[in-house]
């Protein structure tokens, strides 16, 4: 049994309005018997919400293919010691926000907060320095961290990332910023692209130094977490929510400014490719992001507009992180990658009321009175599904009113009327739903008499694979 939790218990927040599952906001609840509940801060993605997340999967596939990134599957669960080494052990996601529970064998085990140490440690493990470099590698599935929940911001997440690894030059690094740029467009999101540098490790000494005595004389105005951060890890000052840290900040000292010069070239490169290719970014010198894995190049994607409130809402975020595969044992491994958040993807398409339809639309509709057309219908239904030609159906439903009543909301152009006398007769009626007229044809023909009429109508009949799931 699991023994105990490390996550740290926070202040529970009200969730918004709009995030309360309507279930158990809405529902009657009957005296001593309250639906069972979601957790804060999970949700259930809805049939009505699948059509955006398939567009956006088909998306990401297809930029995965053009670019050459193959697909890796990682477990949603790793030694908690995994994140600890390699996130940074004063982040807020080590800190506070990490699923880790002993499991039934008293390993220290965590539900994965991201897929960065992940892809790091499957390198190390399946030796993929053997193989040409960079290794390209993208993933896609569900993300854990113990947030407090609010809009934009749950406890269980999708995330979708592109990871190369191998490869120091700043091509890399660009190629993989153009990636997430060209995604958003193609998904119709305007971003902005916020791009810093925060050198090497080594080179961030001085700077850290420098920061750290920037800050010193003002600790008074500094939160209690602040003036935690300021002696711990300054760095997380830079993107601090307090508004006293944002005044402070106009006058604080830059990174860029202390960069080695190998890391100042490299960030030049980065933006020069950037250029090269029309993605315009913003330099942001205070883009520090929150896990300690990074060197040189750091990047989010902002949607376009609100920056000041979409910065504690990046629609993803990335960089280069050439330390973290030697960290965990590996050979010296120089990588870059992103991760994309698919809740606020999704958010930010139904925003701009992006609705891709579901499947495809049916130009057929089976209309049966009986028993026997029932059967008949069932068998004819996977001939048009086979054939390629979308149909539908309301088996449940017996009168015939009742069902030419869903043929109308569906706007099919046709209905098929199948009675007793035509099952005996091996013939079907083909109705036209616009001006009523009816024929009866040889139920044996109907399949190719559909597509000759189809083809003649709406001059396509969408093949099967056409059809968004
Ligand atoms: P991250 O910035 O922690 O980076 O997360 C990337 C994206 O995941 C965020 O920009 C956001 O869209 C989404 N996200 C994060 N936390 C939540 C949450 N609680 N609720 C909803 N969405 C959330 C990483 O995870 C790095 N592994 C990215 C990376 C890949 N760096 C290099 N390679």
């Amino acid at each position: 049994m699991p023994k105990k939790t490390i996550a740290a218990k926070e202040p529970e927040e009200k969730m918004e309005k709009a995030e309360k599952p309507a279930a158990a906001s809405e529902a009657p609840v009957k005296k001593g018997k309250a639906p069972p509940e979601l957790l804060r801060g999970f949700r259930d993605i809805l049939p009505e919400e699948q059509a955006r997340w398939s567009l956006i999967r088909a998306k990401v596939r297809e930029m995965a293919d053009a670019y050459s990134f193959d697909r890796i599957e990682l477990p949603l669960l790793e030694r908690a010691d995994l994140f600890q080494r390699t996130l940074g052990k004063q982040t807020d996601v080590i800190e506070k926000e990490m699923y880790a529970f002993e499991d039934p064998s008293g390993d220290l085990v965590a539900m994965r907060p991201e897929a960065t140490a992940s892809v790091a440690r499957a390198f190390v493990n399946h030796g993929m320095f053997n193989l040409p470099q960079p290794v390209k590698l993208w993933y896609e599935g569900p993300m854990f961290r113990h947030d407090r929940p609010q809009a934009g911001r749950y406890r269980q997440f999708n995330q979708f990332g592109f990871e190369s690894l191998g490869v120091p030059d700043a091509i890399v690094d660009a190629q993989l910023i153009l990636i997430a740029a060209r995604t958003f467009k193609e998904l119709g999101i305007d971003v902005t692209i916020q791009i810093n540098s925060i050198g090497t490790p080594e080179s961030r000494q001085s700077y850290l130094a420098e920061l750290t005595s920037y800050f010193r004389p003002h600790r008074n105005k500094l939160s209690e977490d602040d003036k935690r951060r300021l002696q711990k890890s300054p760095l997380r000052l830079l993107d601090s929510k307090d508004p006293a840290i944002a005044e402070l900040l106009a006058g604080a000292p830059q990174i860029v400014d202390w960069l080695d010069e190998e890391s100042k070239q490299h960030f030049t490169k980065v933006l020069e490719y950037l250029d090269e290719v029309e993605v315009s970014y913003q330099l942001n010198p205070f883009l520090v992001r929150g896990l300690d894995y990074y060197t040189r190049t750091v990047f989010e994607i902002w949607e376009s507009g609100d920056e000041g409130e979409r910065a504690q809402n990046a629609l993803g975020g990335g960089g280069r992180y050439d330390g973290l595969v030697e960290l965990i044992g590996g050979r010296p491994t120089p990588a870059c990658g992103f991760a994309i958040g698919m809740e606020r993807v999704a958010k930010a398409m139904a925003d701009r009321n992006i609705a891709p339809e579901a499947r495809a639309k049916p130009l057929v509709f089976f209309c049966q009175l009986g028993d026997g057309a029932r059967r008949v219908g069932l068998r004819l239904f996977e001939e048009f599904r086979v054939a390629g030609i979308p149909v539908a159906e309301a088996f449940g439903k017996n009168a015939l009113k009742a069902q030419l009543e869903v043929a109308n909301k569906l706007e099919v152009p046709y209905a098929l009327l199948l009675g007793q006398k035509e099952v005996l007769d091996g013939t079907i009626i083909i109705r036209d739903m616009d001006s009523g007229a009816q024929e009866i044809v040889d139920s044996g023909k109907i399949v190719s008499i559909m597509k000759r009429k189809l083809a003649k109508s709406e001059g396509v009949t969408r093949p099967s694979q056409d059809v968004v799931q």
